[in-house]
């Protein structure tokens, strides 16, 4: 089923994808990311979750190297974020991914697959091996020759979900990618992942705002306003607030924060 090499990881680089230290975002006048120090493990399922405009996109742009205005230190796979020799190791699926309406989904991975490692003879030949997993492993392939502007949106989804998945990234990281699916397309898309994460050990770095979600994943960081209130194990984080699900202990851990520092992001206060 596989066609994937593992490469030779020394131990000191086995563990951890992504390490960032005091890694900072401003948008105008507006800090959107606040000094977050983080490291993501390889070959595990880390789930970046919090509400609507924490700064999720923003930390999985700087992640994959499209966002401007980023400082601090981030290692991606043991090099700068942003490095051209990461785009082939690295998946990305945008929360607004988009492919060609007007080609089926064969032609739009064939299309991506090109660019990602062009070449004739043999070259072409493992594309079309390529190709023709990625739609597997998306579960489309009875749709493979179907125009993509005829998919559902799940379905479109999926198809940008396996141009990420072309070239067997070491590294994915999908930007809510199973917000709109039912509940089935749901459960199928997080079997996908843990198999990537189990047999080929593929790093994924996910995001969501649906808690229940949190559950599936073996580590997650907990954003909000721009800062990173937990980063451990579900379980560990259900334990440590005394709560039942990971959304109790997002909650406690809100209340904490405020508790802490209520004006924290606001104007200095004036004596
Ligand atoms: N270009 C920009 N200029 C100014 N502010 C921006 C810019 N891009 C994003 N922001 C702000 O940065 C914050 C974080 O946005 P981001 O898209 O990372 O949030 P998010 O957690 O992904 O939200 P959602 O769950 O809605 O996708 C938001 O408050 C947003 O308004
Ligand atoms: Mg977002």
């Amino acid at each position: 089923m596989m066609n994937i090499e593992t490469p030779a990881r020394s131990p000191a680089t086995a563990a951890a994808a992504v390490r960032a230290h005091a890694l900072k975002v401003v948008r105008g006048r507006r800090t959107v990311l606040r000094e977050l120090t983080f490291t993501v493990p390889r070959g595990q399922i880390t789930g970046l979750l919090g509400p609507s405009g924490c700064g999720k996109s923003t930390l999985m742009r700087a992640v994959v190297g499209t966002q401007a205005k980023v400082t601090g230190t981030l290692h991606v796979l043991d090099h700068p974020a942003g490095t051209p020799a990461l785009r082939s190791r690295i998946g990305y699926v945008t929360q607004d991914p988009s492919v060609y309406a007007d080609l089926t989904v064969r032609q739009n991975l064939d299309y991506f697959a090109a660019v990602l490692t062009p070449g004739r003879g043999p070259a072409a030949a493992r594309r079309r091996e390529d190709v023709t997993r990625a739609i597997a492993d998306v579960d489309l392939t009875s749709h493979a020759d179907a125009l993509a502007g005829d998919l559902s949106g799940g379905q479109r989804n999926r198809v940008s979900l396996a141009v990420a998945l072309l070239g067997a990234p070491e590294l994915l990281v999908l930007d809510e990618p199973t917000v709109g699916l039912d509940p089935v397309l749901r459960r199928d898309l997080w079997h996908l992942f843990h198999t990537l994460s189990a047999e080929r050990g593929t790093t994924i770095l996910v995001s969501s705002h649906v808690m229940d979600e949190a559950e599936r994943c073996h580590r997650l960081l907990l954003m909000r306003e721009g800062e990173i209130l937990a980063d451990d194990t579900p379980d560990a984080l259900r334990d440590r607030t005394g709560s039942h699900t990971v959304e109790e202990a997002f909650l406690h851990l809100v209340d904490e924060a405020n508790a802490a520092r209520p004006h924290r992001g606001r104007e200095p206060q004036l004596p």
